[in-house]
């Protein structure tokens, strides 16, 4: 690994701990591996962009339909689907150390690279996790925490031909969470174990796929822009059929340079009748579609988007974090989000904190904003030299300072996140000034 970009990964993480964006989960007690929890930062800035993904491509659109899918589904599902026989990822572990590794990840399938112990055989391990329910002994069930969102799609396909009566093509997407049991979670946000996905399948004639393929790859290279990750740092890849999922016939990944290395972000997969075909023969419950103009019954086929949301806070922090020097021998760290998916717009200010006619103003003025934009902040610890240094840090794109001046003539300085131009201007105007569509 590249000794400067490993320590970009580091500081990255250094800063989204210490501004409140991740912590690892229950730190109290040694944390959890593969679990991290979003601080009130990445919270808001989780929240932005899935609002986003879901004005872009669910109720910005007539052809999608949203859902929100149980989390646990039981164990037919997933023996429908294949994901009981088929998702798995090849392991070893250690015979001294019992620690376990994905076999496609070490170099060396032989020796444990943590205790230079004989690594035993290869195994398929699949990454499922099961939840036994039921409260009396002997009367459990076993269910489990989906490993992919798309089967609540699959499984509500009926539901919504019966409620909708959509025509072809159409698409049923959502956002939520997935559970994984990754041998070997790591690099911060890119493997964990419980991560949100947003999703959707679009159903097509099968003669359409093609087509509706490369549709969907243009659209997400537009999502990539739009959500502020640097398009450079994108990358398609061309799945071989051996590396692909046990369901696709194609896929195209979208891989990004992390820090750590080029890795996948996202996946555009052609998904054939698989999963309608298989869940149509197990359930005994027919999944055809009808179309009343030729009178025709089929099954559609599916090409699916798919976009990991803590992939995509990861991407867009690592696209966002800018070191530049102000002046000589002084630095500032800013973190250069889309103004629009930025977790505080505003950052609101008086000059001097003890002053209370600059506070009680500086409270009006932040009562004010807050109607219209929620996200904002009444900033007023430290010297405002500190506060710009801390709001460049979390991507606040303006700072609005009440000083004297203000008490004078109802202006206020504006200061720009990525200039560091400050201008005067007139509070009834403020709103208007203030432009989030960058
Ligand atoms: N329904 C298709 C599907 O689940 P996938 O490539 O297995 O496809 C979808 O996963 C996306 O979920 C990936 O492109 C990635 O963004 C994200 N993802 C997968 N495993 C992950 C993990 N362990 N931690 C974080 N994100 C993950």
């Amino acid at each position: 690994m590249e000794k400067t970009n490993d320590n970009k990964m580091e500081k990255i993480i250094s800063l989204a701990k210490r501004r409140g964006f991740v912590y690892q989960s229950a730190e109290i007690y040694g944390g959890l591996a593969g679990s991290f929890d979003y601080g009130p930062l990445g919270a808001e800035l989780m929240f932005n962009i899935k609002d986003l993904w879901w004005r872009t491509f669910v109720s910005g659109r007539e052809d999608m339909y949203g859902l929100a899918s149980s989390l646990m589904m039981p164990e037919a599902v997933w023996q429908a689907s294949g994901h009981l026989d088929g998702f798995t990822d090849p392991m070893v572990e250690c015979k001294k150390c019992k620690r376990r590794f994905r076999a496609d990840h070490i170099e060396n399938t032989k020796e444990c690279p943590e205790c230079k112990g004989e690594l035993g055989e290869e195994k398929t391990f699949n990454l499922m996790f099961p939840v036994e329910l039921g409260s009396t002994e002997g009367e459990t069930s076993r269910a489990y925490l989906r490993g992919e969102n798309a089967q609540g799609m699959f499984v509500n396909f009926k539901n919504i031909l019966d409620s909708f009566h959509p025509k072809l093509p159409f698409g049923i997407a959502q956002i939520g969470k997935s559970f994984r049991n990754e041998i070997s979670p790591r690099d911060f946000l890119f493997r964990v174990r419980e991560f949100d996905l947003a999703e959707f399948e679009y159903f097509v004639r099968e003669s359409d796929w093609e087509k509706t393929f490369e549709y969907w790859k243009e659209e997400m290279w537009k999502w990539v822009d739009a959500v502020g990750i640097n398009k450079e740092s994108v990358h398609e890849l061309e799945v071989p059929e051996n590396d692909r999922a046990h369901y696709s016939k194609r896929t195209v990944d979208f891989e990004f340079d992390y820090p750590f290395g080029r890795k996948e972000l996202y996946g555009l997969a052609y998904r054939t009748d698989h999963d309608l075909k298989a869940h149509m023969e197990h359930s005994k419950v027919s999944l055809e579609y009808l179309d009343d103009s030729t009178g025709e019954r089929f099954i559609p086929h599916v090409v699916e988007p798919t976009f990991g949301m803590g992939r995509t806070l990861l991407a867009v922090l690592v696209s966002a974090y800018t070191e530049e020097e102000v002046k000589e021998g002084e630095k500032r760290i800013v973190l250069k989000f889309k103004k629009s998916i930025a977790p505080v717009k505003v950052a609101i200010s008086p000059l001097l904190k003890n002053k209370e006619a600059l506070a009680g103003k500086a409270r009006e003025v932040f009562d004010m904003v807050r109607k219209e934009i929620p996200q904002i902040m009444y900033d007023d610890n430290g010297n405002i030299g500190k506060r710009y240094r801390r709001q460049d840090e979390i991507g606040t794109p303006y700072c609005v300072v009440i000083d004297f001046d203000t008490l004078e003539d109802d202006t206020v300085t504006v200061r720009d996140r990525d200039t560091m131009k400050q201008e005067r201007v007139k509070i009834d105007e403020l709103l208007k000034y203030l432009d989030f569509s960058g």
